[in-house]
């Protein structure tokens, strides 16, 4: 499937004022380089390759160990290690423009200054069409606290990205106790796209080496994967109730279409796909041909129409009125809330700046359609097709402890005659079936039932 309309599914969306041709784009740091996940998947047809962060210098990252499997995805520390900004213009860029994708650049830094020198050598990079703050890292000038976690820190960064002459989108971190005051800071500062989120918080130990399992070692990892979904899908929802007109980008254990889907419908206008590229190489262009299909399947038009559609008929909260957004903030000018339900670009609100094209000129918005209402017959087919595939795997570990249940009896069978064999030739006796412990204790004396190793 190519993207955009297919099948009667316009997959076509935009980011703050970017346009894009399918909401499906690659998660900073988890496609290598980029260009090599072309071996796998057509770049031009994702909706955007967003590359590594990179930093104004090269960057050696962390020692290794710096990945590590976890029950439900995986923690890193590779620690942002990179070429620096003017050998990635050099080397990658022109491979990713010639394969035709749309690339977003992310960037860091680990002081204000180094974000604006990131920012300043990306402005004019050809086929670059927005800029990803990445603010998950550590601030050398306030005791190396991560510039997410602070809303002024945060908005710092976002202003100094300014230097690009692109579109801003930050890319925040969910380790925060008040996420929506935070985003209004990057918004106040600039950001017309929120990215939602970063990896959480985790650390891994070998409990039997006393070790730690990553090389970052006391500092700890960041887990990804199916085990942040819950946790993405929230921010999103929570920062497209309070933003209703800003660009938002839900990324966290995205691995299948219906995942996509999910993260459309609490608010975002697009999604990243990361750790499950690990597991397959091809998984952000499944998850868009398993968004289409859904899509089709449960006939909604327009991607857009699912963009924030939980939020219809629910009461407005001025969440970000009561976050705060906005105060104490340099240049922010005030960031409406809207009226919740009004939160499709296009559906009322305020409407955001003209809008750039991802790959070329000509895109034109997707048009406001009513949103679609999810079929619920369709839906319970789907329930009951998930709970039996449940049921089935339930059944299978049933099976198998069962299985192993009579193993450990074989096995416990075995060693007793073991020990009846051994305890008779101790004692010269026969070798009758159940008899050796008694045996063995009769052997070391009347009463005395000692167990030893067999
Ligand atoms: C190995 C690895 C490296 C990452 N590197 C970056 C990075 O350089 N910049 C960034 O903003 N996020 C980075 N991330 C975070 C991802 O882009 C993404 O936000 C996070 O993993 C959640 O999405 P996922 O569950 O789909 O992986 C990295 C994640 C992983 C697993």
């Amino acid at each position: 499937m190519t993207a955009g309309s297919g099948r009667g599914v316009d997959m076509r969306t935009r980011v703050g004022t970017v346009a894009l041709s399918n909401p499906v784009l690659t998660a900073s740091g988890t496609a290598g380089r980029a260009a090599e996940l072309g071996a796998y998947v057509e770049l031009a047809d994702l909706g955007a390759v967003v590359v590594k962060s990179l930093s104004a210098e090269p960057w050696p990252g962390n020692p290794a160990p710096r990945v590590h499997p976890t029950p439900a995805g995986m923690i890193n520390s590779v620690g942002l290690q990179g070429p620096g900004i003017q050998s990635w213009l050099a080397d990658d860029l022109p491979a990713l423009v010639e394969r035709g994708a749309t690339v977003v650049a992310s960037i860091w830094g680990r002081s204000v200054d180094e974000f604006a020198r990131a920012a300043g050598m990306l402005a004019g990079a050809r086929g670059v069409v927005a800029v990803e703050v990445n603010v998950s890292c550590p601030n050398v000038e306030d005791r190396s606290r991560m510039f997410a976690h602070s809303p002024e820190a945060t908005a710092a960064a976002v202003d100094a990205a300014g230097r690009a002459g692109l579109p801003r989108w930050v890319k925040l971190s969910p380790n925060v106790p008040d996420l929506v005051g935070i985003a209004g800071a990057a918004i106040g500062a600039g950001a017309e796209a929120l990215v939602l989120v970063n990896t959480v918080l985790g650390m891994a130990i070998d409990p039997r080496r006393r070790a730690y399992r990553l090389g970052s070692g006391a500092a700890g990892g960041g887990l990804s994967g199916p085990a942040i979904r819950p946790i993405a899908v929230r921010a999103v929802h929570d920062c497209r109730a309070a933003f209703p007109t800003i660009g938002i980008v839900g990324v966290g254990g995205i691995a299948r279409g219906v995942d996509a889907a999910e993260m459309l419908v609490a608010g975002a206008d697009a999604v990243e796909v990361g750790t499950a590229t690990f597991a397959d190489p091809r998984a952000p262009a499944v998850v868009l041909r398993q968004l289409h299909r859904w899509c089709a399947r449960h006939r909604v038009r327009s991607v857009r129409d699912l963009v924030g559609s939980v939020h219809e008929g629910q009461p407005v909260v001025p969440l970000a009125a009561e976050h705060g957004v906005g105060a104490g903030v340099p240049g922010a000018g005030g960031v409406e809330p809207g009226a919740v339900g009004a939160g499709v670009p296009g559906a009322g609100g305020v409407e955001p700046g003209p809008i750039r094209d991802g790959r070329g000129a000509g895109a034109s918005p997707p048009e406001a359609a009513p949103v679609a209402r999810i079929d619920e017959p369709d839906a319970q087919a789907e329930d009951t097709v998930l709970l039996a595939r449940v049921r089935a795997t339930l059944d299978a570990i049933d099976q198998r402890v069962a299985l192993q249940a009579e193993q450990v009896g074989h096995l416990a069978d075995a060693m007793a005659a073991l020990a009846a064999a051994l305890g008779s030739e101790r004692t010269g006796g026969d070798t009758g079936g159940g008899a050796g412990r008694d045996r063995r204790g009769a052997a070391d004396g009347p009463g005395q039932a000692v167990e030893r190793p067999i």
